[in-house]
């Protein structure tokens, strides 16, 4: 099994050197250098309460105040009433002397804060202004190490839309959690062992079309692996075969590991196109076939924890766990299953990479699998100290059909890309005449790009998907090119304004919604954490959104080049340029680029 153990072993080094190397030395932005977490000190020292016993919000419309603070948890811990506290606490806030607080009111169990804007804003945006790319980023969790499972297309398959999902989810947590000061591990567990191998090289034995197979290999191989079904409902005999030619495999058969990982190059090699279109890149393709040899050592220790146990009749080794639908580890004639594999896989990832967490980003449908799965390691101690999550995501459909391979409806992500640029080529085409051909190329890649990412990101993750062009293009909301079409608007007015610098002396903002806006901003760093916290992407679109929504009021109600007092003029440049980072900072999360214009 050397042959398939070889570049995987490089990259597992690689990887332990690259977090030995992160731990000891990696430099993040400061948390508590941000003014959002400098508020909130300022507040837990006047409250003598722990920052994490309350959080910071935006109050809803109608409370004229600019933070509110929730009360319950801390009146909780103090043992006192809420209300009584919140009393209390405005007083406390009012009577000291600090940088932060106007003032406060209490509400019911809530405090009602108002801000010293002239103060605080200015800090912001000069914070904004001095990180660039990096607004938003911090240092919370720099001693952690999380592996991310993600991608994890089948090979010998065509990459489909279904795949799609979890590597669009995958990335923009992979980029959430390191830009929180993460070390993650990219780990692309492919799908590439299994009985239908033993299929798949009885059909390429007996029936490949060499001729295809060059020229259309993944297309030549997915034809092979529908017609053995086919032929095999005509034909049971050879399922057998296939069964035995697998186990020849899985005992190491040089001639037909050759086959498989003839198939496995071209697949990975089909899988990269689609990965660099996407802007991605992994740390290892440690797919099953990686743990087929550590799967036999799992299933004697199950055995002799007797946690598993053989049945009598099959042979088969079974696990029955509480609560839980009884499962094989390995089946009747010997081979390993997906879950014996995975469960490898996962002991292999604690001790290798010693990381406190475990993303799966897989659909819903296998959430039995890893409930199974998280189950037995406990059992057998194998994800001691690495808290393994299932992230799963619901379904994607095509005119309200889930795809399928098997039904034909699978659409094939090149096409669904390659569509999306088209649609928004269109769009370019017919709406803005002052584009250049080559710039309506490269604007038109990047937005029907990020329409395909942005789709799945802006709903939480737990919701089925639909394609639909109308909304996945709408520049007045709820769509990537509403917010890159925001960043290219103010770029637009700086250029008008001979991008102008902006000088960070006093800056001074009058109006509500100027206010409005740079609270928001303030958020951003907190924003991430949150997602980071739940595993949701959505909530950085939502935000983005948001800010892009408080923008535009902004900018209905605000001439910039029609303002005349320097000093405001050049506090509201400021303003727009910051905006213009934190949208583009959110979309570069979320793995969405931003064309310079529109
Ligand atoms: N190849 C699998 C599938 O297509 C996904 C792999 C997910 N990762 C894992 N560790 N099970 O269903």
């Amino acid at each position: 099994m050397d042959l398939v153990k070889t570049a995987g072993n490089k990259a597992v080094e690689k990887i332990k050197k690259r977090i030995a190397k992160y731990l000891s030395s990696k430099k993040m932005v400061s948390f508590d250098g941000y003014a959002i977490a400098k508020i909130k000190k300022s507040l837990s020292d006047i409250l003598t309460a722990s920052p994490s016993t309350f959080s910071l919000e935006l109050p809803p419309s109608h409370i004229k105040a600019d933070l509110s603070v929730s009360l319950f948890e801390l009146a909780k811990e103090m043992k006192t009433d809420p209300k009584k506290l919140a009393e209390e606490m405005a007083i406390k806030i009012n009577e000291t002397k600090n940088n932060f607080f106007e003032s406060a009111q209490a509400l019911g169990p809530y405090l009602n804060i108002n801000l010293k804007k002239q103060k605080i804003y200015p800090l912001l945006l000069k914070e904004i202004a001095k990180l660039k790319d990096k607004f938003g980023q911090s240092d919370i969790n720099k001693n952690n190490v999380v592996v991310i499972d993600y991608s994890g297309p089948n090979i010998a398959k065509p990459f489909g839309v279904g795949h799609l999902r979890s590597t669009i989810i995958g990335q923009a947590l992979v980029n959430i959690y390191e830009s929180v000061g993460y070390c993650v591990v990219k780990d692309n567990h492919l799908g590439d062992w299994g009985t239908q191998f033993g299929k798949l090289i009885y059909a390429y034995k007996n029936w490949a079309d060499k001729e295809n197979f060059k020229k259309n290999p993944i297309e030549e191989l997915n034809n092979l692996y529908v017609k053995f079904h086919r032929e095999a409902e005509q034909n049971p005999n050879i399922e057998d075969e296939a069964r035995k030619i697998f186990q020849q495999l899985e005992a190491g058969d040089e001639d037909l590991l050759k086959i498989w990982l003839k198939f496995e190059k071209i697949s990975v090699a089909e899988f990269n196109k689609v990965y660099k279109k996407l802007g991605i890149s992994f740390d290892t393709y440690l797919g099953e076939s990686y743990f087929v040899g550590e799967s036999e050592k799992i299933i004697q220790e199950a055995l002799d924890k007797k946690i598993a146990f053989e049945d009598s009749a099959t042979g088969a080794i079974a696990v029955e766990l509480s609560g839980l639908p009884s499962f094989l580890l390995r089946k009747q004639d010997g081979s390993t299953l997906y879950i014996t594999r995975d469960l490898a896989t996962l002991k292999f990832r604690t001790k290798t990479f010693n990381p406190q967490e475990t993303l799966y980003v897989v659909g819903e449908e296998q959430s039995l699998h890893f409930r199974q799965m998280f189950t037995l390691a406990k059992a057998l101690g194998y994800a001691d100290g690495n808290t393994a999550k299932h992230i799963g995501f619901g379904l994607v459909s095509v005119d309200g059909e889930k795809m399928s391979t098997r039904k034909g409806t699978l659409v094939r992500l090149e096409e669904l890309i390659d569509q999306s640029i088209a649609k928004a080529k269109e769009i370019f085409m017919s709406k803005n005449k002052d584009l250049l051909s080559n710039e309506v190329e490269e604007i038109s890649e990047i937005v029907g790009m990020g329409a395909v990412i942005y789709n799945d990101l802006r709903q939480s993750r737990q919701k089925n998907i639909s394609f639909d062009w109308e909304k996945m293009l709408d520049f007045e909301g709820g769509s990537a090119v509403y917010l890159q079409y925001t960043v290219a608007r103010i770029n637009s007015i700086l250029k008008k304004l001979n991008n102008p610098r902006t000088v960070l002396g006093n800056i001074v903002l009058e109006k509500e919604s100027e206010f409005a806006l740079a609270k928001k901003m303030m958020f951003f760093p907190m924003i991430i954490l949150e997602a980071r916290k739940n595993d949701s992407p959505h909530l950085v679109a939502v935000y983005l959104e948001e800010l892009a929504q408080l923008f535009n009021h902004f900018y209905n109600e605000v001439s910039i080049i029609g303002t005349e007092n320097e000093v405001l003029r050049l506090a509201r440049i400021a303003l727009i340029k910051s905006t213009a980072t934190v949208i583009k900072n959110g979309l570069a999360l979320l793995g969405v680029k931003v064309p310079e214009k529109i």
